[in-house]
């Protein structure tokens, strides 16, 4: 496949790219949902580098660089320690990376809640520093005033609603919610909330799948599922976890892949040949000219 070094100024960056591609919009993703149905649903990874960015990008319509690189990239225990600059460098790398999807970034915890003011000057850095096309913040009807405030003033913003990680220290843990009524009614308040707010599109995570489609059904605004039910608008996963490089995953993880046991098969092979001496071999060592 031959590849261009063409410079795409809708993503101001000059990457190889397979074919020269605009990428995707905020209303694109928003239009994808009409009179409360979405033909094809949306796809959407995690990806927190560069390079993980160009081997999702082509296939998915948002790249998400969630605050679960707390976890996943830096061994953190929850979301909670992570900060403004590793959501910020991570989200480069990403943009930078990508020349089709729709990059959002997760607002993360401690830099949107104390005040609308706070958390528009915190996603504009997020913005500034990245590139990225919008921001995601955890937090329904508490959380609606903030949308609208980021939303009117040109930041596009993702709502999250159910189980939302950066509340585990309120929430006690990471069950699935929507069990009791009181909290189904609570979560599809939460979602209507938001899509009032101006939400562009909603991340439902954790909820039993009756309360999941009843969301779905009351925000104009597309749903994205990741253990809520496939009849969200779309979908997403943490990309570490379908692939399979951790052991434990929840529930609603499918892993695609084994990912873990051929990087420690591949990495076994490496330490016997160098420790053999077969590694480097003749291709990878410089002879001098004769
Ligand atoms: O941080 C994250 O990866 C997320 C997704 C799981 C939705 O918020």
């Amino acid at each position: 496949m031959s590849t261009t070094f063409e410079l795409d100024t809708s993503t101001s960056r000059a990457n190889p790219t397979p074919s020269p591609m605009k990428r995707l919009t905020v209303p694109h993703i928003r239009a994808r949902k009409v009179d409360g149905e979405t033909k094809e649903p949306l796809v959407m990874l995690t990806a927190y580098t560069a390079r993980q960015a160009q081997l999702l990008d082509a296939h998915c319509d948002l790249l998400l660089v969630g605050d679960s690189l707390g976890q996943v990239i830096y061994g953190l225990p929850s979301t909670i320690p992570v900060t403004l600059e590793m959501m910020a460098n991570h989200g480069a790398a990403v943009v930078r990376g990508s020349y089709h999807s729709v990059v959002v970034i997760d607002m993360p915890f401690g830099s949107y809640e104390a005040s609308k003011e706070l958390a528009f000057e915190n996603a504009a850095f997020l913005l500034k520093q990245t590139g990225a096309a919008g921001v995601k913040l955890e937090g329904g009807e508490a959380m609606a005033e903030t949308v609208a405030f980021l939303s009117r003033r040109g930041i596009p913003v993702m709502g999250h609603v159910g189980l939302t990680p950066q509340a585990v220290n309120v929430l006690g843990g990471y069950a699935a919610r929507g069990r009791s009524d009181a909290e189904a009614d609570k979560i599809v308040s939460d979602a209507k909330a938001l899509d009032e707010a101006g939400a562009f599109a909603i991340v439902i995570e954790g909820v039993v799948e009756p309360i999941a489609i009843e969301a779905t059904g009351a925000v104009s605004c597309p749903t994205i599922g990741i253990g809520a039910s496939n009849r969200c608008d779309g979908q997403v996963l943490v990309t570490e976890d379908m692939l399979g490089m951790f052991e434990r995953v929840p529930r609603f993880v499918k892993k695609y892949e084994d990912i873990a046991s051929t990087i420690e098969k591949t990495v076994a092979t490496y330490a016997s040949e160098v420790r053999e001496r077969t590694f480097p071999g003749e291709d990878q060592t410089y002879q001098p000219k004769s």
